[in-house]
C-alpha cells in the first residue's frame, strides 16, 4: 500500500557511496548521485590518474558521457566539475582539452561540450588522418546551459550566464549575459546584472543609427 502525504520522487539516480562512482572518475566529492548509466571514456593507467574529478553534491543523470580519450599522449585532458552541479541527461561533456565546471552549473539535456575538435586544414583529404585540435573549455560559477546546446573548443562562459536551448556557442560569453542561437548572441542581460558599459555602447549605437538613417530616408 503506498503511503499518504510522504514525497518520494523518482527519476533522479540514487545517492552513489563514497568509493562506487563508475571506473574513470578518479574522485568524487560527498552525497553525489552518478547514475549507473553514466559511460566515462577515458585511460586507467595507474600513473594517470586524477584527470576526472567531482565535488560534492553533485548530479549526473542518465546516460551523461565524460570524455577525456587518450590521457596517456594527451596529458593536458582533464574534466574538473565542482560541487552542486547538476547534468541532465544524455549530455556529453568533453574534456580532452581540459574542462572546468565551476560550482552550481545547470547543464541541460543532450547539451554538447566539446573541447576537441579535428584539423581539417591542409592534405591529407582524409580528416581522419589529421591531427585532433584541443581548447580548454571553461564555465564558471552559475551558468546555465540550455538542452541541446553545443559548447565549442576554447570557449569561456561567464559567472551566472545563460545559453538558451539549442544555442551553439562560438565565442566567449560575457557573466551575466542571455546568448542564444547558432551563432549564439546576446539576447539580453540578467535582470539586475546589466554593465554600465553595456548601456553606453547601447545609447551610441541608437545615435549612430539614427544619425544614419536620417541620410538614407
Ligand atoms: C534563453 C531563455 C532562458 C530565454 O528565456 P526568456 O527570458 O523568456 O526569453 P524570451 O522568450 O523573452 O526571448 C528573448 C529573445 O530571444 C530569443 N530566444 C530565446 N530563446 C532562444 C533560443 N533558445 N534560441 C534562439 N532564440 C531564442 C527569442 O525568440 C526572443 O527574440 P526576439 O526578441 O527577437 O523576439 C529560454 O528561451 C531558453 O532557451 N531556455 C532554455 C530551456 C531549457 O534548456 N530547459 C532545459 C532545462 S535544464
Amino acid at each position: 500500500m503506498e503511503s499518504e502525504g510522504v514525497q518520494k520522487i523518482i527519476g533522479i539516480p540514487n545517492m552513489t557511496p563514497p568509493g562506487r562512482a563508475p571506473s574513470g572518475i578518479d574522485r568524487m566529492g560527498i552525497d553525489c548521485r552518478i547514475a549507473q548509466s553514466v559511460s566515462v571514456f577515458t585511460d586507467l593507467s595507474c600513473n594517470n590518474r586524477g584527470k576526472i574529478v567531482l565535488g560534492d553534491q553533485v548530479i549526473l543523470m542518465d546516460r551523461v558521457r565524460l570524455v577525456t580519450g587518450d590521457t596517456w599522449t594527451n596529458r593536458d585532458a582533464f574534466i574538473t566539475i565542482g560541487s552542486k552541479v547538476i547534468v541532465n541527461v544524455g549530455a556529453y561533456l568533453s574534456g580532452e582539452g581540459g574542462l572546468i565546471i565551476e560550482d552550481e552549473v545547470l547543464i541541460g539535456p543532450g547539451a554538447k561540450i566539446l573541447s576537441a575538435g579535428h584539423d581539417y586544414k591542409g592534405p591529407p583529404e582524409s580528416i581522419y588522418r589529421h591531427p585532433l585540435t584541443y581548447g580548454r573549455i571553461h564555465i564558471e560559477k552559475g551558468a546555465w546551459i540550455g538542452a541541446s546546446s553545443i559548447v565549442l573548443e576554447g570557449v569561456r562562459i561567464g559567472r551566472g550566464a545563460v545559453i538558451g536551448a539549442g544555442s551553439t556557442v562560438t565565442k566567449d560569453v560575457r557573466a551575466f549575459s542571455i546568448v542564444a542561437g547558432s551563432p549564439a548572441r546576446l539576447v539580453k542581460w540578467r535582470d539586475g546584472y546589466r554593465p554600465r558599459h553595456a548601456n553606453t555602447a547601447e545609447k551610441l549605437l541608437k545615435r549612430l543609427y539614427n544619425f544614419l538613417s536620417q541620410w538614407i530616408r
